[in-house]
């Protein structure tokens, strides 16, 4: 796939970084680096919700970020949102081992550690792990289908969060210092991640519990950035297409058995599962999917348009006699996608796929199929709708009903409701 550049942030895979390995010293956590903060909000202000805004672009920056406080007194953090995993992370000075370059210092984190018997040390690992060796401490590994890796060791410190009520909280968080990261595919200069995943240790579950927000996390993407929501006050419910959260799977989000089809006609491709990841940029369809669809558009393509086997920015390009300048010019030329969801009724929530949402315009001036092959990569029975897929929706993860929706949305365009403050 040569230069591509993805951020393949998903399917996770904890392992259990237990002891007696040579490294074992590097996990001794150093309580004379850290200095310590502790006090939670425990306000209860379930009904409010968390805004921020979203940095980036799939293309040419190929990641989105968000700023957030982290610390006391409180400093800034440039994360990768990511729907495809659980744990929050930064880079740590723990000492760092090995840390990429970030936009900010390294965290220095507080000596508030969070002990190996904690639920949430265990939903980061295996039934079988073992707290004997090191019960005070709770060393995690998070490996992303990049290849990328952190490893380190969860801590509690104090989030600054603004809330659409117009009220600054405090909560008391568990993130990963991580002093050890492996980059993956994706090498952005990123601080560190923020996990969305459904699991225990994300960011909106730990809020959820704290009853600061409703389990609920939104996104809106779009060419320019966009924006991030965690709670559910920001959106009305009733003019969201809604479909059920598919329970097979536990760590993404996923809705199941989606019907694929092209320029408005079904392909006659059903059963498809899918799941929804920020950390991705690009969409990816398995392989026979992936055919059907490159077959479809090569037969389906203008006369004006050839392919552009110069141009690597991604497998396929486009050329146009004039080079294209804007993402609304391929509308003229590619057919729109849309996958079917059930949900019990007659009139099936669709999730449309208009060629914005699956083009990019290379540096050339072509057009380039934002949708990969994920046979490549391993995904044989998942396809994955990327950020590229997600632009100009408001996307809603509900972990309180179960369930996905979206509607179109104007992302450059934060809610307004509630005085939120941006
Ligand atoms: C909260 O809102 C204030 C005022 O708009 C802003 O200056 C501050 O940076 C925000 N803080 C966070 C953590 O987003
Ligand atoms: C997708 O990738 C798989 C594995 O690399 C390969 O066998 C298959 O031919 C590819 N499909 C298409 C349509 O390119």
């Amino acid at each position: 796939m040569g230069k591509v550049k993805q951020i393949l942030i998903m399917i996770f895979i904890v392992l259990a970084v237990s002891g007696a390995s040579n490294v074992d010293q590097l996990h001794k956590w150093r309580k004379s680096m850290s200095s310590g903060a502790s006090s939670s909000s425990g306000v209860s202000r379930v009904g409010s919700s968390v805004i921020f805004q979203l940095y980036g672009n799939v293309y040419p920056n190929g990641f989105y970020f968000v700023q957030v406080f982290v610390g006391h007194p409180p400093r800034p953090y440039f994360l990768d949102p990511d729907t495809g995993s659980d744990l929050t992370w930064l880079q740590c000075d723990a000492p760092c081992v090995h840390c990429t370059k970030g936009f900010h210092p390294l965290y220095r984190p507080t000596n508030d550690l969070v002990v190996c018997r904690d639920p949430l040390c265990a939903s980061l690992h295996s039934s079988d792990y073992r707290c004997d060796d090191n019960p005070e401490q709770c060393d995690y590994m998070v490996e992303y289908a990049d290849g990328g890796s952190s490893l380190g060791v969860l801590v509690n410190d104090l989030f600054t969060l603004n809330l659409t009520s117009g009220v600054r909280i405090f909560p008391r968080l568990t993130l990963g210092c991580g002093y050890d990261q492996l980059p993956g595919v994706s090498d952005h200069p990123l601080d560190g991640v923020l996990g969305l995943g459904k699991g225990k240790s994300s960011i909106v579950s730990q809020l959820s519990d704290q009853r600061v927000v409703k389990n609920v996390v939104g996104q809106c993407l779009s060419g320019k950035g966009g924006y991030l929501f965690l709670g559910e006050d920001v959106y009305d419910s009733s003019r969201i297409t809604w479909t059920p959260m598919s329970r097979d799977h536990t760590k993404h989000y996923a809705a199941g058995s989606a019907e694929f089809f092209f320029d408005g006609k079904s392909t006659g491709i059903k059963n498809l599962n899918v799941i929804f990841d920020s950390g991705s940029s690009y969409t990816y369809f398995n392989s026979q999917i992936y055919h059907s669809l490159i077959s479809s558009i090569k037969k389906g393509l203008s006369r004006k348009l050839r392919e552009a086997t110069d141009d690597r920015t991604l497998p396929f390009c486009w050329k146009r006699e004039k080079p294209f300048e804007s993402i609304r010019d391929v509308n003229k030329y590619f057919k729109p996608l849309a996958l079917r969801f059930p949900n019990g009724r007659k009139a099936k929530p669709q999730f449309e796929i208009p060629p914005e949402a699956y083009l990019i315009i290379s540096s050339k001036g072509n057009a380039c199929l934002g949708i990969l092959n994920g046979t490549d990569i391993g995904l044989d029975n998942l396809n994955m709708i990327g950020d590229i897929s997600m632009q100009n929706k408001m996307l809603i993860y509900d972990n309180e009903k179960q369930a996905i929706g979206w509607t179109a949305a104007n992302c450059d365009q934060p809610p307004s409701s509630n005085r939120a403050t941006l």
